[in-house]
């Protein structure tokens, strides 16, 4: 068997920022209220796994079928044991990307560690090319840090790795209903930065969630987030985009909601999710992970990476489309394009 799993392991939960669309929710809605269902995540971070916990399992990679490794959270480059989790993925011989909010990268010695590991690429969100509306999509929870930061923190490892291939550098931007603009502004942004690649992604929120209806795409908005997106296409600056077939995807994605069949589903198959408490999931999606049998529920917690993914089936048809699915794309079957050093403008 080729090594061909990815995994999207959300290492740690606390982050710096609170921004009110997360995946995570917020401290503030869960501070009184945490949530106790298997699978939802929290900022509050009261399960996740110790650091023995977690490097007991990174050994493991070696000689599994692990063959990339999506570090993500909360931050994960606000916890200590973060890079030495990532030495021990990079000496198994995985792939790694990490996704940051990119404040981090603001401190050089972060920076030149990232560099020295091998790490194979950095996604920095970045979710506006204007600098108050970024900070209100984005607000830090001190207050203290944003736009700029982030920029600095872009600017500061892309100078760390002058004259190297790697890691690639990375814009992750969450694109809401009212400002379909950013998908080409921040790109031009990208550009200018100096940045590899460029990911617009359509924000992913559930029905019930109190900013649905002003941030979820209606099918009205797919005109012109369709216009964006062949703006984008045809003139990508330079910058490396997920495949074409992304584009279709996305609009796909934005012109239903909540239901539908994704016949090429590769979550459970070649994708699985890790939350910070160890949970293992076919994919991140809150349906499917509601939708999970306990049979099916498995943990890295005293698990091995050799066993754990070594059995699976080829493909998992799924009927548990959500406007998620499009945003694992770019993470499988387009990271390699995404990575790539020859063919970009840089
Ligand atoms: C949860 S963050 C964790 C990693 C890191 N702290 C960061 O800020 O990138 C991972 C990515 O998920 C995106 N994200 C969070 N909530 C989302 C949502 N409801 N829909 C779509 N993307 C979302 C973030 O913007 C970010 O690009």
């Amino acid at each position: 068997m080729p090594r061909d799993v990815t995994l999207l392991w959300g290492l740690r939960s606390p982050c710096a920022f609170a921004c009110p669309h997360c995946y995570f929710g917020t401290i503030e809605e869960h501070k009184d209220n945490p949530p106790g269902q298997a699978g939802v995540l929290s900022h509050l971070s009261r399960t996740d796994l110790s650091a023995e916990a977690v490097t007991a399992f990174a050994r493991t990679l070696a000689g599994s079928d692990v063959e990339r490794v999506v570090i993500a959270g909360g931050e994960p480059l606000d916890w200590p044991g973060t890079l030495g989790v990532i030495s021990l993925i990079k000496d198994a011989g995985c792939q790694v990307v990490i996704a940051t909010n990119g404040v981090p990268l603001t401190r050089p010695h972060v920076a030149e560690r990232l560099v020295d590991l091998g790490v194979d690429g950095v996604s920095v969100s970045l979710d506006s090319a204007d600098a108050d509306t970024n900070d209100r999509m984005r607000p830090s929870r001190s207050g203290r840090f944003g736009y700029h930061d982030v920029l600095d923190g872009i600017k500061t490892l892309l100078r760390v790795r002058a004259g190297r291939a790697a890691p690639r550098v990375g814009i992750y931007t969450v694109v809401t209903r009212s400002r379909p603009q950013e998908i080409t502004e921040v790109a031009r942004l990208a550009a200018d930065l100096g940045v590899d690649y460029y990911v617009p992604q359509p924000i992913s929120l559930a029905p019930d969630h109190k900013l649905f209806h002003q941030m979820s795409h209606t099918s009205g908005d797919v005109a012109d987030v369709s216009e964006q997106l062949d703006r984008l296409y045809s003139d990508p600056h330079g910058l490396n985009l997920p495949d074409p077939s992304y584009v279709q995807r996305f609009v796909a994605a934005i012109s239903t909601h909540d239901s539908g069949h994704v016949p090429d589903c590769f979550g459970g198959a070649r994708l699985f999710f890790i939350q910070p408490d160890g949970s293992v999931w076919d994919c991140p999606s809150d349906r499917r992970i509601a939708a999970t049998t306990s049979e099916r529920r498995s943990t890295i917690r005293d698990g091995d990476a050799r066993t754990l993914f070594a059995t699976r089936p080829k493909c998992t048809d799924c009927s548990l489309f959500s406007r998620d699915c499009v945003n694992m794309w770019p993470l499988v079957p387009s990271m390699p394009q995404l990575l790539l050093n020859e063919g970009a403008a840089r």
